[in-house]
C-alpha cells in the first residue's frame, strides 16, 4: 500500500495491541440519530438564480466561501468561482486564517465553523446552517472527556479537528487526517504516550502505523464506519484493476485492503498520481465531484456499505454535510435573523485556550 504523502509503497500493517479503554462507554452514534437528508433536486434555471443571488450577497457582505470537498458539488463550483476554497479540513483552516475578507462563510460541518472563528476571531464566521453536525464531535461530550483526561494526566492529548471547541481546548494537539500520522509519529519519538480521541478506528490505523501508545475513545464517523469488507472484496473481483482508495475513518479491515489510506486531500492526490485508471472509493461520495473534475478520463465507484444505500445510514452521504445546499445558503445571506441565527460564536476564553493547539498543529512542519 502506497503512503498518499510520498505514494512509496508502506510496511504492511503490523498487529498491536488494542487499547480501547474498556470502561469507557461506546460513543458511536444511535442510528435514530442521524437525520434523513435526501434533497429535492433544483432545476437548473433555478440554481442559476440562486448562485447569482448568492454571489451578489458575498459581495455586499466581503464575504468569503469556504467549502468542503463533501458538499454539494454546486457549492463546491460556486467557492472557486467566487475566489473562495474547496479543501479539506485542514486547508480549510488555513485557508480562511490567512484570507483578509471580514467575513467567512464555511460550507461544511459545524467544527469547521467554529476553528475558523477560533483561528479569526476578529472575523465574523457564518455557516448556511448550524444544524450541520459531526457525529465524531457528537460522540465527545466535553465533560466527559475532560474527566477522562483527568484521569491520564501522564498522557499528551491528541484530538482529532472533528470535536468541539471546549474538547479543542483541553488538548495539547489538534490534528487532521492529513497531519495526524506525522504529528503522532513526532510525538512517539519523543517518547510521549497518547490519549487519543475522538475516532477511533483513525486512532487504531495510526496506532498501528506508528507503534505508539495510544488509548483510544470509542468514537466513528457514521458515514465511514459503514464501509464493509466483504462487500469491497466481492466489488475487487468484478473490477480486479481498480485501485481501492481509503479515508483512515474506516474500519481497520476496509483500511487494510487499500491501495492508498489518507485525507480527503490525500485520497484526490492519490486518484491523480497512481496508475490506476479505475479507483472503488471509500468516502463520502461528495468526493467523487471533485474526483471526477480533476480526473475526467478515470472512472469512480462507491465502495459499498452495509446497507448499499438502502436506509440514510448506509447511503455514503455525511447527513450533515448534505444539509448545506444553495437553497439553504441563499436563505441564510438573504435574512438578517437567519444570520443571526447561523453566526458561530466562540466563548472568547475557550477559544484562546484551542487556538494554542490548532496553531500547534497549522506550524507543524512534515
Ligand atoms: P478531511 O480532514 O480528510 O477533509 O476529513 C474531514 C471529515 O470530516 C471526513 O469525514
Ligand atoms: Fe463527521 Fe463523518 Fe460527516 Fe466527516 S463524514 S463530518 S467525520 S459525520
Amino acid at each position: 500500500m502506497p503512503c498518499v504523502q510520498c505514494l512509496l509503497p508502506m510496511q504492511p500493517l503490523e498487529r498491536a495491541p488494542l487499547q480501547l479503554k474498556d470502561q469507557l462507554k461506546d460513543h458511536t452514534l444511535p442510528v435514530d440519530q442521524i437525520p434523513d437528508h435526501c434533497p429535492v433536486p433544483l432545476s437548473e434555471s433555478r440554481k442559476q438564480e440562486l448562485i447569482e443571488e448568492i454571489t451578489a450577497q458575498l459581495t455586499a457582505r466581503d464575504a468569503v466561501l469556504i467549502a468542503h470537498y463533501y458538499v454539494a458539488g454546486e457549492i463546491q463550483d460556486l467557492a472557486e468561482a467566487t475566489g473562495g476554497f474547496v479543501s479539506d479540513s485542514l486547508e480549510m483552516a488555513r485557508f480562511g486564517k490567512r484570507h483578509n475578507a471580514s467575513t467567512l462563510i464555511v460550507a461544511g460541518v459545524r467544527f469547521m465553523g467554529e476553528t475558523a472563528k477560533i483561528l479569526s476571531p476578529e472575523k465574523r464566521v457564518f455557516m448556511p446552517t448550524l444544524k450541520a453536525e459531526c457525529s465524531l464531535d457528537l460522540g465527545c461530550p466535553p465533560d466527559e472527556f475532560e474527566a477522562f483526561c483527568d484521569e491520564h494526566p501522564d498522557r499528551t492529548v491528541v484530538v482529532y479537528a472533528n470535536t468541539s471547541a471546549r474538547v479543542k481546548a483541553r488538548s495539547d494537539w489538534v490534528v487532521t487526517s492529513s497531519v495526524a500520522l506525522p504529528i503522532v509519529e513526532h510525538l512517539h519519538a519523543r517518547g510521549e504516550k497518547i490519549l487519543w480521541a475522538p475516532d477511533r478506528h483513525l486512532g487504531r490505523y495510526i496506532q498501528l502505523k506508528t507503534g505508539a501508545d495510544m488509548m483510544l475513545w470509542r468514537g466513528a464517523c457514521v458515514v465511514h464506519d459503514e464501509f464493509k469488507t466483504k462487500g469491497l472484496l466481492d466489488l475487487k473481483k468484478l473490477y480486479p484493476e481498480a485501485g481501492v482508495l481509503v479515508h483512515p475513518e474506516s474500519p481497520e479491515d476496509v483500511i487494510a485492503l487499500a491501495d492508498a489510506v489518507g485525507s480527503t486531500s490525500g485520497i484526490l492526490k492519490a486518484a491523480t498520481e497512481l496508475p490506476h485508471n479505475t479507483f472503488i472509493v471509500a468516502t463520502d461520495k461528495g468526493m467523487f465531484h471533485k474526483l471526477k473534475q480533476k480526473n475526467p478520463h478515470k472512472r469512480f465507484i462507491e465502495a459499498p456499505t452495509a446497507g448499499d444505500g438502502a436506509t440514510c445510514k448506509s447511503c455514503a452521504h455525511c447527513p450533515w454535510m448534505a444539509m448545506n445546499r444553495l437553497q439553504v445558503l441563499a436563505d441564510t445571506l438573504a435574512s438578517a435573523t437567519q444570520m443571526i441565527a447561523n453566526e458561530i460564536h466562540v466563548n472568547p476564553e475557550v477559544g484562546q485556550r484551542a487556538m494554542v493547539p490548532l496553531n500547534r498543529m497549522l506550524d507543524f512542519r512534515v
